[in-house]
C-alpha cells in the first residue's frame, strides 16, 4: 500500500528542472581549491599519501598499484586511522566496467563469544570492547592489499611498499591537525603502552618529525616475504605476544586463518545513476541504497539542499534505514541477511507508509521493518582513478583514533578496537550509539557489522564518481549527501564535499548537525515539526573524484588535511 501522504509530498516531479543554487548558501559552505586532472587522481586523508599514489600511476602503475602504495603510506603518515593493524573494504570498477568488492574487515578471534564483554550479571563492562587488548579483531588490511595486488597489480610489491618504508625510516613532518590529535590522545597512548618509541614527552607542534623504525622493519618484512611477512614469523609473534601481555585472545592460528573475501557488490539505481556499493558485513551499500530509493521520487532537486522538506524527507528515510540496520544486518557468513527484501521497491515504499509531511516520526514508534523473504537473486577513505579508466574506492579503519591505542611492541603499529562494532548486548548502543541484535552478536571468526560505504557511481554506463568517508555511523549519510549535492543540487565535486552536513540514525532520536548547517529560520521550522538537534563539529570527511567532460575533479574534505593529487 502506498502512502498518499508521501505521494503528495513528492508530487512535484520537476526533478530535472534547472535550479539556481543559492549563491548565498554557496558562500556559506566551507570550500577549498578545486583540483582538476586529466589522467589520474588520488584523493586521500594526507598530502604525502596522495602524492605517493599519483607518482605510482605517473610511472605507469594502475589504480590497484596506487591503492597498495597509498594504503601503506597512510599506515605511516596517518597512524590514527591508516593501518597495518586494522581492516576495511574495497569497491572497484575496472576500465571495462567489471565490478569487484573485497572484504578485508577484521574477524573476531576464535576464542571470542557473545558474552565476551558482559559481567556475571549480564551487563556490558564499560570500555572492554574499546580500550583493551580484548577490543582488537584479527587484522585484515595486509591480506586485503596483497590479494587485490595479486589479482590486479602490475608493479612489484616491493616497489609499492618502498616509499612507505622510507617515510617510516627517514620520517615525515606532522601537520597542525596531526599535532592537535597527538596532544589530545597522548595521555591515553602512554597509559596503554610502556613504549611507543616515536612518542615524545613535549607538546606536539606542526613540523615535528616522526620517525618509525619498527614500522619500517614490519613493512620491509611484507615487501620481502609478502603474506608470510605479516601473518607468520616475527610480526605475527609480536602481535600474539602483545595480545597476551594485555589478556587479549588473538592467537597465531587466528592470524594464520585470516583471509579476506571477494563479495558480490550491492548494485542499485537512482535515476540515471548506477550505484556500486559494499555488501555486508558493511551496512553501507544496503543502507545507502535504501535511503536513495525511499527519496528517489521526490523533487529534492527543485526543493534545494537547505529546504525543510528536503531535510525532513532525508531524515525520515535515514531513520528507517538505520532501524533496519539494527535488526537485519551482520556478517553474511554467519547470519542470513534478507538483502533482496531490504532493497525491494515495494518494501521500501511501504517503509514510508507512516511518513507524515508535517511531523517528525518518533524513533521509538519506528520498528525495524519486515522485509519480504525473496528468492536469491578513525577510519579513512581514499578514492583513486587511473589513466586507464580503473577506479578504486577504499575505506579502512582501526575504528577509534589509533584504534585500541595499543601499540604492538616492536612491530610499530596500533591494533584496532573493531570488536566494539559488534553488538555487545542487544539494545545496548556501541560507541557510535548504534544498536544491534542477533545478526551482529559476537561469534568466533565472525566479522563485525560496519557502516563503511566505499562507493562507485556510473552514469550512462561510464564512470561518474568515486567516493567514501570515515565517521562511524555518519559515513552512510555523508556519502549520501555528497552524492545528492552533485546529482540533485548541481554542485561541483569540491563544493559538494565541503558543504555542511546533517545526519539521523534512528536512535538517538535527533538530527546531528554541523555548526551553521541550518539557519535559525530553517531550524525553527524543523523544530516545529518535532525534530530535535545536536551539534557536531564535523560529520564525515569525504574524499571523492568526479569524472566530467573527460576530466577528473577532486573533492578533498577541508575538515582535515585531505588532498587531491593528479596529473
Ligand atoms: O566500520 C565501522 O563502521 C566503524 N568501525 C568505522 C569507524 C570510523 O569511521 C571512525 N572514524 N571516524
Amino acid at each position: 500500500m502506498i502512502n498518499v501522504n508521501f505521494l503528495l509530498y513528492c508530487s512535484n516531479f520537476f526533478k530535472r528542472a534547472v535550479v539556481i543554487t543559492s549563491l548565498l548558501l554557496m558562500v556559506l559552505s566551507l570550500r577549498s581549491q578545486q583540483i582538476v586532472a586529466d589522467s589520474a587522481m588520488v584523493v586521500s586523508a594526507h598530502p604525502i599519501a596522495s602524492k605517493v599514489g599519483a607518482q605510482i600511476m605517473r610511472n605507469g602503475g594502475n589504480a590497484f598499484d596506487a591503492m597498495v602504495a597509498v594504503h601503506f603510506a597512510l599506515a605511516v603518515v596517518y597512524p590514527r586511522a591508516g593501518n597495518l593493524g586494522g581492516g576495511g573494504f574495497m569497491v572497484s570498477r575496472t576500465a571495462n566496467g567489471n565490478m569487484y568488492t573485497l572484504d578485508f574487515r577484521e574477524k573476531a578471534p576464535a576464542a571470542a563469544h557473545a558474552e565476551l564483554y558482559l559481567d556475571k550479571q549480564g551487563n556490558v563492562i564499560e570500555g572492554l570492547s574499546l580500550n583493551t587488548h580484548l577490543s582488537a579483531g584479527v587484522p585484515g588490511s595486509v591480506d586485503g592489499m596483497l590479494r587485490a595486488h595479486e589479482r590486479f597489480g602490475t608493479v612489484s610489491l616491493a616497489d609499492l611498499i618502498q616509499p612507505s618504508i622510507e617515510l617510516a625510516r627517514v620520517g615525515f613532518y606532522i601537520s597542525q591537525d596531526q599535532a592537535a590529535t597527538l596532544n589530545r590522545y597522548e595521555k591515553e597512548l602512554k597509559e596503554r603502552n610502556e613504549n611507543i618509541p616515536w612518542i615524545k614527552d613535549e607538546i606536539w607542534k606542526s613540523g615535528d618529525l616522526v620517525q618509525q623504525e619498527d614500522l619500517a622493519n614490519s613493512l620491509t618484512k611484507i615487501a620481502e616475504r609478502g603474506w608470510s611477512g605479516f601473518y607468520r614469523g616475527e610480526t605475527a609473534q609480536q602481535i600474539v605476544d602483545e595480545s597476551k601481555r594485555g589478556n587479549g585472545i588473538i592467537t597465531a592460528e587466528d592470524l594464520e586463518n585470516y583471509s579476506s573475501v571477494w563479495r558480490e557488490p550491492i548494485v542499485g539505481y537512482y535515476d540515471e545513476y548506477k550505484i556500486i556499493g559494499m555488501p555486508p558485513p558493511s551496512s553501507g551499500g544496503i543502507a545507502l541504497m535504501q535511503i536513495l530509493k525511499m527519496i528517489e521520487d521526490c523533487p529534492i532537486h527543485k526543493w534545494g539542499p537547505d529546504n525543510k522538506k528536503t531535510i525532513h524527507l532525508i531524515v525520515e528515510a535515514e531513520r528507517r534505514a538505520y532501524a533496519d540496520r539494527s535488526k537485519h544486518l551482520g556478517d553474511p557468513d554467519f547470519y542470513d541477511i534478507p538483502e533482496f527484501g531490504l532493497l525491494n521497491t515495494y518494501y521500501l515504499e511501504s517503509r514510508m507508509n507512516d511518513f507524515e509531511r508535517k511531523r517528525a516520526s518518533i524513533s521509538n514508534d519506528i520498528e525495524p521493518g519486515n522485509p519480504p523473504v525473496l528468492e536469491s537473486v578513525e577510519t579513512t577513505h581514499y578514492s583513486i582513478v587511473d589513466q586507464f579508466g580503473n577506479a578504486v574506492s577504499v575505506t579502512t579503519t582501526l575504528n577509534g583514533h589509533f584504534g585500541s591505542k595499543i601499540y604492538v611492541d616492536g612491530a610499530g603499529f596500533f591494533l584496532n578496537n573493531e570488536m566494539d562494532d559488534f553488538s555487545s548486548k542487544p539494545g545496548v548502543p556501541n560507541m557510535f550509539g548504534l544498536i544491534g541484535g542477533e545478526a551482529n552478536l559476537i561469534e568466533a571468526g565472525k566479522r563485525m557489522l560496519s557502516s563503511m560505504t566505499p562507493t562507485i557511481v556510473e552514469k550512462d554506463g561510464s564512470l561518474f564518481m568515486v567516493l567514501g568517508s570515515p565517521g562511524g555511523s555518519t559515513i552512510i549519510t555523508s556519502v549520501l549527501q555528497v552524492f545528492l549535492n552533485v546529482t540533485e543540487h548541481e554542485m561541483g565535486m569540491q563544493e559538494a564535499v565541503s558543504a555542511k552536513r546533517f545526519h539521523h540514525q534512528w536512535l538517538p532520536d535527533k538530527i546531528f548537525v554541523e555548526e551553521n548547517t541550518f539557519d535559525s529560520k530553517l531550524k525553527g521550522k524543523l523544530s516545529k515539526m518535532g525534530h530535535e538537534f545536536e551539534m557536531r563539529r564535523f560529520i564525515g570527511k569525504v574524499d571523492a573524484i568526479l569524472v566530467k567532460d573527460k576530466l577528473l575533479y577532486g573533492g578533498a574534505d577541508p575538515r582535515g588535511d585531505d588532498t587531491a593529487s593528479g596529473f
